[in-house]
């Protein structure tokens, strides 16, 4: 025995990655299937891209300096002497799918959502996995910040449906290649003041990526960071323009955000808008989802240039705040036969109730009425129906109510009777 789970233990997934078991894959499904429907009823339609991508994609796209490119992709090479990549997001590869299909062609205005496994090398934690999953979309050819408001809204749809409780939109802007420069300058001088003050990781990242020093959550940076300058004052005209018409229009839309100056993105490409939705249950790793614009990632990447903008939501830290247990009922309905004869009535009952919609359980090969009563009991089933050898000759079965303790007797033919029985207590 011993010897056979230590045989098991060895053959485990790696550190951070895990099983989705029965148990809870209705949630995913049906986490899944809100998204789709909203994402349908939005005009976002799917795309599916492969899991693996040259790693050239990922170091221009989310950029060389980023923690995600330096230390945190899965990246091998293959036997034809290529180096890849498991991806770690999804916008590159929609990006690299949109330029080499011209898919902008066909629809000036392209809109699309994926959802599937990431993959990234970073430290295991609750919220935080080396293979998780995302739901994102990515809207194309849109320069006004309706796009922002829209994507914003699709996330608001699908956190209510899910009945996500706290939740909180912050936003910043990171200004664009004209006028983040001179920030990032600032930002430089400001940090080089304090560099024996900042923590080892901040003392290399604000010469080669500045903007992270900002979400530095070290106790020895918290207090530089917080005196440090923001962006917000060296936007340029249009960025400082496009800021204030997406503030504006979430007013009117009702979507309450807040502004954080030091929201930064762990990605380069984004220009204007960043956000993020941030959980106030989920512990430190709080963003449930982030996005933002990023009107010059498709040109950088050989495409023409495109506006755009996007979101990704992880699924695994949605799932965890989602309250929606209570959307998984237990079956209505347990048919519990004794003997071969009962058996095959119970069969044919329990298939013609489910093509009703009815979720129905069977007792399969139980022998004792016990035992199956405790397996109904288990499933938390609302009505059993006993059908044993004197039902089948009387042709009158018994229709227990499990919650209420009552029971009828209604005749077998009557089919009819007996779902709508049924159905009504769902009411
Ligand atoms: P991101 O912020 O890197 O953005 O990831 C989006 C979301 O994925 C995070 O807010 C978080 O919920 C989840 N996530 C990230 N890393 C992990 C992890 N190791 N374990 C569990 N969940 C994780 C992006 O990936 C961008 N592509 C989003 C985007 C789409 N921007 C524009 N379009």
């Amino acid at each position: 025995m011993n010897a056979k789970k230590t045989r098991i233990s060895t053959l485990q997934p790696p550190a951070g990655f895990k099983d989705i078991l029965p148990d809870i894959s209705n949630i995913w499904q049906f986490t899944e299937q809100v998204c789709r429907e909203i994402f349908d009823n939005s005009g976002y339609k799917e795309i599916r891209t492969p899991i693996l991508e040259k790693t050239q994609l990922f170091e221009r796209s989310i950029g060389n300096e980023t923690d995600i490119v330096q230390k945190e992709m899965y990246t091998f090479t293959d036997r034809s002497g290529d180096t890849l990549s498991m991806r770690p997001e999804g916008t590159a590869p929609a990006v690299r799918a949109y330029i080499e299909h011209s898919l902008g062609l066909t629809e000036q205005i392209f809109k699309i959502y994926y959802i599937g496994q990431m993959f990234r090398h970073e430290r295991p934690q609750k919220g935080r996995l080396r293979q998780f999953h995302q739901i994102g979309a990515e809207i194309f050819n849109v320069k006004e910040p309706a796009a922002e408001v829209e994507l914003l809204i699709i996330l608001n749809g699908i956190f209510d449906k899910l009945n996500v409780k706290n939740k909180r939109v912050q936003l910043n802007s990171v200004g664009c290649p004209d006028c983040r420069p001179e920030y990032l300058n600032k930002l430089r001088i400001f940090l080089e003041s304090s560099h024996a003050k900042l923590c080892n990781n901040c003392q290399r990242r604000m010469n080669t990526n500045p903007l992270r020093v900002l979400d530095c959550k070290e106790e020895e940076c918290i207090p530089i960071i917080k005196t440090a300058p923001v962006i917000m004052d060296y936007l340029c005209s249009l960025c400082s323009e496009h800021f204030k018409k997406l503030q504006a229009l979430l007013k009117e839309t009702g979507i309450a955000f807040e502004i954080n100056t030091k929201l930064v993105r762990g990605l380069d490409y984004y220009t204007r808008s960043a956000f993020e939705i941030i959980s106030e249950t989920g512990g430190s790793q709080n963003a449930i989802a982030a996005g933002g614009r990023y009107d010059n990632l498709v040109e950088s990447m050989g495409g023409e240039p495109t506006p755009a903008a996007g979101f990704a939501i992880g699924v695994e830290r949605l799932i965890d705040i989602a309250d929606i247990k209570n959307k998984f009922l237990n079956p209505l309905l347990f048919v519990l036969s004794l003997g071969a004869a009962a058996s095959a009535a119970g069969l044919k009952i329990a298939s013609n109730l489910r093509e009703r919609g009815i979720y129905v359980e069977f007792g399969y090969n139980e022998r004792s009425l016990k035992s199956q009563l405790r397996r109904a009991n288990k499933l938390g089933a609302r009505f059993v129906l006993i059908i044993g050898e004197n039902e089948m000759k009387s042709g009158a079965v018994t229709l227990k109510n499990m919650e209420a303790g009552t029971q009828e007797s209604i005749s077998l033919k009557d089919i009819n009777h007996l779902a709508e029985l049924v159905i009504s207590s769902k009411k």
